[in-house]
């Protein structure tokens, strides 16, 4: 008989590595890996933010470290990894999260910019996803949560982001290849799809005079007529994360509140 079911949700004895955990939906990440038991490794280019969550996680009675790491160097993500394996010794999830977005009509985008993007919420899933997936080989068990979006599903509205959609929809592929190709590895690799959610990324969008008339326009099209929290968003991780989605991979939940219904 299997165990009970919420005790299939339990991480504890495993570790964690979250891109991006210093803020926003990657910080939530980090609570509810930590809180469901794991050990957790928080990741991100600003080292402030990293540590200021490391620190607040410790506080709770969660064994966490900060790493700073630019994740679309490859140098630094193999360091990334290194140090969870030398402070732990194994690495159990992986959730590749760190990622940008750019309101930009393709007519007048640089190809710096499309570059940019496309490094950092493209490049860094394989990079990441590449160099957890060989340590997580020689144990013979992991789990990998890639961070996409809704818009890998749909080219939002009324603003003009090609580059964003373009690497979100890649990362769904990605996510799938991987799975394909990792499950005799019993490697487990899926994603996540949010829909708009309130976060530093968005809120610093939504206070440009561009973004002060987009929110009334964007919840017109949300089913459930609000944005997500961050905390609407904990419940699929720890699911992915954990054994009770073991037979699970190469899927991609979406919680947008509907948007993608219509
Ligand atoms: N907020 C939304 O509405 C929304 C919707 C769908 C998908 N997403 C995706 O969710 C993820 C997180 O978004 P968020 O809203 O929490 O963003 P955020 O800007 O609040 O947080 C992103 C974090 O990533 C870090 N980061 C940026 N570049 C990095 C790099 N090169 N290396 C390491 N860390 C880096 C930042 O320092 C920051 O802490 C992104 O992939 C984003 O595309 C967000």
């Amino acid at each position: 008989m299997a165990e009970k079911i919420l005790d299939r949700f339990k991480l504890d004895g495993k570790t964690a590595l979250v891109t991006g955990g210093g803020q926003g939906i990657g910080q939530a990440y980090c609570f509810a890996l930590g809180e469901a038991g794991a050990k957790i490794a928080v990741v991100d280019i600003n080292t402030t933010v990293a540590e200021e969550t490391a620190q607040a996680l410790t506080k709770k009675g969660i064994e966490a470290i900060a790493i700073t790491t630019d994740v679309t160097k490859e140098d630094e993500v193999i360091k990334m990894v290194k140090t969870v394996i030398d402070k732990w010794g194994f690495l159990t999830i992986g959730v590749n999260n760190a990622g940008m977005g750019v309101w930009r009509d393709a007519l007048t985008q640089d190809f710096a910019e499309w570059r940019k993007i496309l490094s950092l919420n493209l490049d860094s899933i394989f990079l990441c996803s590449r160099t957890e997936a060989v340590e997580m080989a020689k144990k013979g068990y992991g789990k990998i949560v890639n961070t996409a979006s809704m818009s890998a599903h749909i080219s939002n509205t009324p603003q003009n982001q090609a580059a964003y959609n373009s690497s979100k929809a890649g990362v769904l592929h990605l996510t799938r290849s991987l799975a394909a190709e990792w499950a005799p590895k019993n490697i487990r690799v899926n994603s996540i799809s949010p829909g708009y959610t309130k976060t530093a990324l968005v809120d610093k969008l939504l206070e440009t005079p561009e973004g002060k008339t987009m929110l009334p326009k964007w919840l017109e099209k949300v089913p459930m007529g609000r944005m997500a929290t961050v905390e609407d968003l904990q419940g699929a991780v720890v699911y992915l994360a954990s054994p009770a989605s073991d037979y699970a991979t190469g899927t991609d939940i979406i919680i947008d509140g509907g948007y993608c219904c219509w």
